[in-house]
């Protein structure tokens, strides 16, 4: 996600579509100062809630699921925190809701990222997923924001299946303002549409993701079957493959890629080296992602963890459109072949050798035996593989890789007396990002790891009661982005999982000096 200085300037001003009165404050401006009452515990943090007339979208069961949670967790701090933001996306970033101009019956859901007001089409699958928590029936009223976004994300990935964030559909009558940006990008795309052009693979799988989510919780097979969801399968299986393309053909000849980048920007990570290519790739099966889930440039483009990610959803979701009267024929197969590929290719490439002689996934490879021994806190990191269903938490390579990115190993591990957590190349060394100690809360099973995962993130938002995106490991008044709808989705999560996974873990202390019991 990118950082919200690079585009403060661009705003989306108010039309008609608009879900909360002009007189509401903007949520950016409302998240950058604490309010009243303050939580009980020690940490005293703020109440964060819009008031009720200025949320974008009301739930009845994401108001009970925070009145039953709010009574089982014991501390008064996590309960504020939790309180907070589970409910986060649908208090501020349902920018729009509607319908499509040619079908009514066509829900669409605009979902701004937080503090950006364009539609990243990760973020939004990760800052609605948490509700598959509460989803059980397409008739719940959470039902429609999981269509909404799914139709919405559909539209775009038939579009511009390359880009990575998009301007509100005219339908909203929101006016999108000027996209600043200097870009020089193929395949070219429409200004209209497009906010950035960044490729990215994990957005096929969020996509993907998010549609299984739906379709596991509700059973609603038919929903897949009335839009342009099969188009939007059959648009990114195409983008995929035409990615796993290698750099020269078996011939010698060079091969230009389909997709290229250059940005002017201050940062190596903003734009593509080689002339908006990259660097060279060989054949492994594995689908290209110039651009991480942090929005920087890659150093090789074979990213693991969105590879895991998409031949995991390629395969769950080929079970959807074999139920589909309507779907091409042999797209089902296609995807799952291309999961087993894919698979294959990580399996093959992605499995390295550390210099400590330990076997783990590196981030990132090029086939060529180029690998970046890394992980970045933004998901799907190598941290959360168990989590985008590719493997078993108590697989033998992913247990190693974790232990290897939970350590000073991993360069940007960042760690200090605040938080203990990994970071990212996006903002910089020493600054520790919340959500990869939610991660690591998240792929435990050991108490006292999950407590002190927990601990670390409520004592890192700074009286504010939020999910920041990154925090200085020794000092937790310096931080980044005050409204990062993202993490405070993955927070909210967390939680809930906790009450059916672990309920004891809502019974304890997350004091300071406390000392856990296990
Ligand atoms: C949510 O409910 C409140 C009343 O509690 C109302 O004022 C507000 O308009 C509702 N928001 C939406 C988006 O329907
Ligand atoms: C709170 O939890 C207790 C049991 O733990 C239960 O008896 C009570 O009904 C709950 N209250 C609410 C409002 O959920
Ligand atoms: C409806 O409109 C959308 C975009 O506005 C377009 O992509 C789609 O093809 C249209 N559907 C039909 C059935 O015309
Ligand atoms: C490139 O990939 C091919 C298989 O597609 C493999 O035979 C070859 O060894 C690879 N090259 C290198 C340098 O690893
Ligand atoms: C790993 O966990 C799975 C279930 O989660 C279990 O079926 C399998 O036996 C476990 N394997 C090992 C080596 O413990």
């Amino acid at each position: 996600m990118l950082s919200s200085s690079l585009f403060a300037a661009i705003v989306v001003s108010l039309g008609t579509g608009q879900v909360v009165s002009q007189s509401c404050p903007s949520y950016s401006s409302y998240s950058q100062s604490r309010h009243e009452p303050y939580s009980t515990g020690a940490y005293a943090l703020a109440y964060q809630r819009p008031a009720p007339g200025c949320r974008t979208f009301n739930s009845t069961g994401v108001e009970d699921a925070i009145l039953r949670i709010k009574n089982q967790t014991h501390d008064p701090d996590l309960s504020r925190l939790f309180e907070n933001t589970f409910p986060n996306t649908l208090d501020t970033a349902i920018k729009w809701r509607g319908v499509a101009a040619n079908n009514s019956e066509e829900e669409l859901a605009f979902i701004i990222t937080g503090d950006i007001d364009a539609m990243w089409i990760r973020d939004s699958a990760n800052q609605v997923a948490p509700y598959r928590s509460i989803l059980k029936s397409k008739t719940d009223d959470i039902a429609s924001v999981f269509r909404g976004t799914i139709n919405l994300q559909a539209r775009y990935l038939i579009l511009s299946p390359y880009c990575n964030s998009f301007l509100p559909p005219p339908e909203s009558g929101l006016k999108p303002g000027p996209n600043g940006a200097t870009y020089s990008v193929k395949p070219s795309y429409d200004h209209n549409v497009v906010f950035t052009c960044n490729f990215e693979l994990d957005d096929f799988g969020g996509f993907l993701q998010l549609s299984h989510d739906y379709y596991t919780q509700t059973g609603d097979v038919d929903f897949f079957g009335r839009f342009q969801w099969l188009q939007a399968v059959q648009s990114i299986v195409a983008a995929a493959d035409a990615m796993r393309a290698p750099t020269y053909g078996p011939d010698g000849a060079w091969i230009p890629p389909v997709y290229s980048f250059q940005s002017q920007t201050m940062t190596s990570m903003g734009t593509l080296g080689n002339n908006g290519m990259n660097y060279p790739v060989n054949f492994t099966g594995m689908v290209r992602s110039p651009f991480r889930p942090s929005d920087d440039a890659a150093i090789y483009d074979f990213q693991i963890p969105a590879n895991m990610l998409l031949a995991r959803y390629l395969d769950a979701t080929s079970a959807i459109v074999e139920r589909l009267p309507n779907a091409p024929k042999g797209l089902a197969a296609q995807m799952r072949d291309m999961a087993g590929e894919i698979r294959a290719g990580i399996e093959h490439w992605g499995v390295v050798t550390t210099p400590g002689g330990q076997k783990i996934y590196a981030y990132e490879v090029d086939g060529f035996g180029g690998q970046n021994l890394m992980d970045d806190a933004n998901i799907p990191s190598l941290l959360s593989a168990p989590r985008l269903g590719y493997l078993d938490a108590n697989d033998t390579v992913y247990q190693n890789t974790r232990g290897w990115v939970l350590s000073r190993n991993n360069p940007w591990w960042c760690a200090g007396p605040v938080i203990n957590a990994v970071g990212s190349p996006h903002i910089k060394p020493g600054a520790a990002w919340p959500m990869a100690a939610i991660m690591r809360a998240m792929t435990s099973d050991d108490d006292l790891e999950i407590i002190n995962a927990i601990k670390e993130v409520v004592q890192s938002t700074d009286g504010f009661g939020l999910i920041h995106e990154s925090v200085n490991s020794f000092d937790a008044g310096q931080w980044t982005r005050s409204w990062f709808g993202w993490g405070n989705a993955v927070f909210g999560q967390m939680i809930m999982e906790f009450a059916e996974r672990k309920p004891h873990i809502l019974q304890e202390s997350f004091q300071p000096f406390f000392i856990a019991k296990y």
